[in-house]
């Protein structure tokens, strides 16, 4: 690993505040690459990804708060969410999901961009609407909803990294 692969991974952090401008098609590009890049159980390569900007990435926020009884937008402003689904028949679609979403994290981490993970894409995509959506997209296999990452410029300085907790790692031998 580059020294700077290294630092992205060290440096990364959540970004909750975004500025509206829509991010460059060719790095949305480049950042689903990194994304599909990720290893899968059994190279099963279950895992799909649904970009949604404007009216439908309006109406994902909204159903979204909806899973929360929650007001205002989960998606913090960022312009850009690409939901993580991954296949029901993939036996370790969880496991795969939650990689592939890192490798986006981390990939919009070094283009510039922020990023965050927002929750609650299990219970969106289980909802009549969701699975509406996933048709409408085109998706026919049956998925299951891993994550949602948001991407956009940030608004306002780089939040700080969140000091990690200690003493968490164990030796055998
Ligand atoms: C599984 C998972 C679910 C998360 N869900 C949310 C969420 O719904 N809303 C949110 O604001 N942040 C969410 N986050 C981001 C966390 O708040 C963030 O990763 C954590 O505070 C650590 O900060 P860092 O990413 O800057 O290291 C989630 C992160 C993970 C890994």
């Amino acid at each position: 690993m580059s020294e700077n692969a290294y630092q992205t991974i060290m440096d990364r952090v959540s970004v909750k505040k975004y500025k509206p401008d829509p991010v460059p098609e060719e790095l949305v590009e480049k950042i689903l690459a990194a994304g599909l890049a990720a290893p899968s159980g059994v190279n099963m390569q279950g895992t799909y990804l649904l970009v949604a900007t404007g009216e439908k990435r309006n109406l994902l926020s909204k159903l979204n708060a909806a899973v929360f009884n929650r007001e205002g937008d989960p998606f913090y402003g960022a312009p850009l969410v690409i939901v993580v689904l991954d296949r029901k028949d993939a036996f370790c679609r969880t496991y795969d999901g939650s990689l592939a979403a890192g490798q986006l994290l981390l990939a919009a981490d070094a283009l510039g961009l922020g990023a965050c993970w927002i929750h609650r894409a299990k219970q969106v995509f289980d909802s009549e609407e969701g699975k509406k959506l996933l048709k409408e997209a085109g998706i026919q296999e049956e998925v299951e909803g891993i994550a949602n990452i948001i991407v956009g410029y940030p608004d306002g300085p780089r939040p700080d990294k969140k000091p990690r907790k200690p003493g968490r790692v164990y030796r055998l031998g």
